[in-house]
């Protein structure tokens, strides 16, 4: 048997030129972690209190003037298992998706951009603003869902009150498989579209035979809210409540081909059964207070926190009122793993 000095030199030889042994290890905490039959994640479950993340934004929109080297107004939302990576991969709240919260100002104009990964703007609050995707003009209202696909032209224009929303991009994704493309937009600003070239006012069951891709697209909460209501009295998921996922009406699928939003009612006093699965899901609790158990450990969280599951973790959600119902804004990275047969789901014991 070969002595460990002969050995040790082996191994160096093979790293000298650019080889390695399939028996080789590594001293890094990452290297630790044995592989298993469940997966491992780096994604730590955390949650984001919304009078820490409010009170800097506002901060930010008074450091920051609308004359100013900031672009944007906004905070990302980023794993304490990343706040020490290079910028590029510490922008992310978990491994694929990153969440950020945006404050336009009155009289700010963002500038018009795009790019490759795909976004998406949640109202929180403040009314009157409006995002201009590809020519069409949005307004912005608490509870609205628009979404800002690939490549599309975007930028944000605020004549109205302070207004903040969350943004949620697949960029951490997008960014692991180094396609990044981002361009200004070759102009002061869009010019808006006439009413008669709107995509976003005509999806629904019935288009026009002629167009077949969507464009920009808007769920007012107005809809959403109805439609949660409408099933409160059904049994909604065991492991969700009633929840919606906002469907991509073109094709009746996930809204992004990589990244999904959902948005879910539990009722007074519910508590989901537990499962889980190896997507990843952002929480954004729009309404009401609860408490998300997840691996056993209870994470409270009351309207305007922000929270992650992270991949494979046992989770169930509870509404902790009795006379307050609770609403919860997600988005999850479901869509990839699907569309590469990754997907996996599992309940819990007693589930
Ligand atoms: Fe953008
Ligand atoms: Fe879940």
């Amino acid at each position: 048997m070969a002595d460990k000095e002969l050995l040790d030199s082996f191994d160096r030889e093979l790293a000298g030129n650019g080889l390695e042994g399939h028996w080789m290890g590594g001293s890094s905490e990452e290297d630790k972690v044995a592989y298993e039959k469940d997966p491992h994640t780096s994604v730590q479950a955390h949650v984001w209190k919304w009078s820490i993340i409010y009170k800097h934004l506002m901060r930010a929109g008074d450091i920051h003037g609308l004359e100013g080297m900031a672009d944007r107004r906004t905070l990302r939302l980023i794993n304490p298992a990343y706040q020490n990576l290079p910028s590029r991969r510490r922008r992310a709240t978990t491994h694929t998706i990153q969440m950020s919260v945006q404050l336009l100002k009155p009289g700010e104009l963002a500038s018009s951009h795009r790019h490759n990964f795909g976004a998406f703007r949640f109202i929180v609050e403040g009314r009157g603003a409006y995002t201009v995707v590809e020519g069409e003009k949005f307004v912005m209202e608490p509870g609205d869902l628009i979404l800002n696909p690939p490549m599309t032209w975007h930028g944000h224009v605020n004549e109205a009150e302070p207004i903040v929303w969350l943004d949620g991009l697949d960029y951490p994704l997008l960014n692991a498989l180094q396609v990044i493309t981002w361009e200004p937009f070759p102009g002061d600003f869009q010019t808006i579209k006439d009413s008669t070239k709107l995509t976003a006012h005509r999806i629904g069951m019935a288009r026009p035979t002629w167009e077949k891709a969507a464009g920009p697209l808007q769920y007012k909460w107005d809809d959403t809210y109805r439609t949660l209501k409408n099933l409160e009295a059904s049994e909604g998921s065991p492991f969700d409540g009633v929840a919606l996922e906002y469907v991509n009406p073109v094709n009746g699928g996930h809204t992004f081909p990589t990244m999904s939003c959902c948005v879910q009612l539990l009722r007074k006093g519910e508590t989901t059964r537990t499962h889980r699965h190896n997507s990843s899901t952002v929480y954004h609790a729009f309404r009401g207070s609860g408490v998300t158990v997840i691996n056993g450990k209870k994470y409270e969280w009351e309207q305007g926190d922000c929270f992650v599951v992270p991949l494979w973790s046992w989770h169930s959600h509870q509404n902790a009122s009795k006379s307050e119902e609770a609403i919860l804004f997600s988005m999850n990275d479901q869509p990839m793993l699907e569309a590469l047969k990754l997907y996996r789901e599992e309940p819990g014991e007693g589930a």
